[in-house]
């Protein structure tokens, strides 16, 4: 299920429904991806919960934000430089090589999920959307 999917009131599925608004608009844009993102990381660095995520992680955090501001926006419907920039990159194949546990996929769920609801207020429809497909998504990559 795609982000749109997720939080498309049911009458956009006709075939006489306008054209749906992204979730990167109705989010807020750049501003609020971008929030999301510094949010995110924010507590991984600094909340113990995610110690153990945040051990996985290089020390140096900055290359990582300004990766994932870039796939959160062209996976939201936002501008694709991140995707032209990795062509056939995946994101599930991409991690396979960590060892990923239900902990700690349950971490970063969960502190995408804080960082959403703390940031992406505009929409609460599509903020609780994306938290859910995202957490779905971490809880994939889990083995
Ligand atoms: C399931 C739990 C997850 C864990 C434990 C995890 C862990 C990691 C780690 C260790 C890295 C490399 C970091 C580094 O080099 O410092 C990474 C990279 C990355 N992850 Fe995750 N990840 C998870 C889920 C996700 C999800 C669900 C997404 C997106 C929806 C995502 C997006 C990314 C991106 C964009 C990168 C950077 C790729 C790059 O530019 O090299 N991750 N992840």
């Amino acid at each position: 299920m795609t982000l749109s999917d997720a939080a498309a009131p049911a009458e956009t599925a006709t075939q006489t429904a306008p054209k749906p608004i992204p979730p990167f608009v109705r989010l807020g844009g750049a501003p609020v991806i971008s929030a999301i993102v510094d949010q995110f990381y924010d507590l991984m660095e600094n909340d113990p919960a995610y110690a153990e995520l945040r051990a996985m992680h290089a020390p140096d955090l900055a290359p990582m934000r300004t990766s994932l501001k870039g796939f959160l926006t062209g996976w939201a419907g936002g501008p694709r430089d991140w995707f032209d920039a990795n062509p056939g990159r995946c994101m599930m194949s991409m991690h396979s090589g960590f060892t990923i546990s239900d902990q700690t996929a349950g971490q970063w769920a969960q502190a995408m999920r804080r960082a959403i609801e703390s940031v992406a207020t505009a929409d609460q429809q599509m903020a609780k959307a994306m938290a859910g497909v995202l957490e779905e998504l971490a809880m994939g990559m889990a083995r």
